[in-house]
């Protein structure tokens, strides 16, 4: 568990989610790739992109994903671009199927950037958008991942968190308390690990927090 970064308490949780999780997303992305990447780069391995490499390949293909996801008509999906960034770029999400993520928030969700122990209020969004690149440097559109700040009693047990993972080609994969739940209650069982204190939330990596 040492290459664990959280606390192994939430760890056990955390592990016990990525199974499933990255089955479940992966499945769609896969089915995404047999259309063809979007875009080639010239990579020698993936996961060792540096932040500027992985800067130009996300502004390359952002303005094609962006209104893909506008596609759902999701609020957040038509404005999130538009919102703070938290990350200082593209950075990898093992979580979220091995993927590129950067992440957003509206102005409701502005003390996220103040990191651990922070509480968000109701109407607070927080998005990713996600991209991979193969071992061939082809580059795929991933899906986009919000939580969204709902009034009291939406679901206590998500601290009344929305989860919802909309697809690259604009179409929901899931809502939690709405279309497709059951499909997107993994978002709330990892979440979970992140702890009460901390609001459910896991936070931007050091290193990749737009204030560092
Ligand atoms: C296996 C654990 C795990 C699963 C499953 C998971 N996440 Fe996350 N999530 C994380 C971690 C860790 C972070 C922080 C690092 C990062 O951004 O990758 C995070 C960050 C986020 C953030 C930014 C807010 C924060 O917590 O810092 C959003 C939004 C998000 N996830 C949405 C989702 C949605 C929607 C799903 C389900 C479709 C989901 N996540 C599934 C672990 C998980």
């Amino acid at each position: 568990m040492s290459s664990c970064p959280w606390a192994a308490k939430r760890c056990l949780l955390v592990v016990s989610a990525v199974a499933l999780a990255i089955v479940v997303m992966q499945g769609p992305a896969n089915a995404q790739d047999l259309s063809g990447p979007d875009q080639h780069f010239s990579v020698t391995n993936p996961a060792d992109l540096s932040p500027e490499e992985a800067t130009k390949i996300y502004q390359s293909i952002v303005d094609d994903m962006a209104d893909a996801y506008a596609m759902s008509g999701d609020p957040s999906a038509i404005n999130y671009r538009r919102w703070r960034a938290f990350s200082s770029s593209p950075y990898p999400s093992a979580t979220h199927g091995g993927r590129f993520v950067n992440n957003y928030g509206n102005a409701l969700a502005g003390p996220y950037a103040d990191g651990e122990g922070t509480l968000l209020p109701e109407g607070a969004v927080l998005a990713k958008d996600s991209f991979s690149v193969n071992i061939d440097g082809n580059v795929f559109p991933g899906p986009l991942f919000l939580m969204e700040k709902m009034a009291p009693g939406f679901d206590p047990e998500a601290r009344d968190w929305r989860y919802t993972m909309i697809m690259p080609d604009g179409s929901f994969f899931g809502v939690t308390g709405g279309v497709d739940t059951n499909r997107v209650q993994f978002c709330v069982a990892c979440h979970k690990g992140a702890g009460d204190a901390n609001d459910h939330l896991f936070f931007v990596p050091e290193g990749f927090r737009s204030a560092d």
